[in-house]
């Protein structure tokens, strides 16, 4: 696992968008595993700076995101997030844009749908945010390593972190449909982005502690290719510090 380090946000979100347009300048035909929540919107800026300044083209690529909030309005969904924050800024092409549809009327169906999408090719690079409960996707404390994609019950802290995207509260939805931690572990590469001091103590536990369910990020130390990228805040509980290397160094 290595652990890098950067000066700031801004830094740290550079870091990352650069690996993401490194993996599609290498295969143009890349599949994405790609996350939403706070952490990603400034990386999801510097892609597309950074895919326009070097005319990088997304046509051939395939995305997958973790997650989507079941039975949501639709301007609240990842999905218009994804559009607003990333799609419409490049040249993706809308049918390779995969997420969960959490309006299925068969919510189970849809979940085994994704994980077959998933499989069927796999996923060359996950990008991932961390809750402050430890949670990756929506794999909440004391989901079983062994799970893949499913309909999982969101955690009364995830539903207090996330209420602020949301007009009020009342319509912050109770489940999603996420893709399991087994799923996760099948990408071939992982980076994990965390920001703020909020997110020390979870950063501190998820890479540094004991691999356990109760805090699922942790399984992510058994992966052979994962990159933690950190500012300095969220880096700020970590023992092993000797061992990270700073992006700029
Ligand atoms: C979002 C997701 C979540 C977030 C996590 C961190 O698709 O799956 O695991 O990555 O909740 O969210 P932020 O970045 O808002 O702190």
């Amino acid at each position: 696992m290595k652990i890098v380090i950067c000066e700031s946000v801004d830094e740290a979100a550079h870091a990352a968008a650069e690996v993401i347009i490194a993996q599609v300048a290498k295969n143009s035909a890349s599949r994405l595993g790609l996350a939403t929540g706070s952490t990603v919107e400034p990386i999801y800026k510097e892609v597309v700076n950074l895919g326009r300044l070097r005319n990088i083209s997304f046509r051939a690529v395939t995305t997958f995101n973790l997650d989507e909030y079941v039975s949501v309005a639709k301007e609240d969904s990842y999905r218009a997030t994804m559009e607003k924050l990333l799609f419409s800024h490049l040249d993706f092409v809308s049918k390779n844009t995969n997420i969960p549809n959490g309006a299925s009327h068969n919510l189970l169906e849809e979940a085994g749908r994704y994980e077959r999408l998933i499989q069927a090719g796999g996923i060359d690079l996950q990008l991932l945010g961390i809750g402050r409960n430890g949670h990756i996707g929506f794999n909440e404390p004391g989901t079983p390593f062994e799970r893949s994609t499913h309909v999982a019950k969101l955690a009364k802290a995830t539903r207090e972190a996330n209420t602020k995207f949301f007009g009020h509260s009342s319509v912050m939805p109770r489940e999603a449909i996420t893709i399991g931690l087994k799923t996760i572990m099948s990408a071939l590469e992982i980076v994990v982005v965390a920001f703020g001091s909020e997110k020390a103590s979870i950063v501190a536990q998820a890479f540094e502690g004991q691999v356990v369910e109760d805090v699922p990020a942790s399984v992510l130390q058994r992966h052979p290719r994962v990159t933690v990228i950190l500012d300095r805040s969220a880096a700020g509980e970590l023992q092993h510090i000797s061992r990270s290397v700073s992006f700029r160094a």
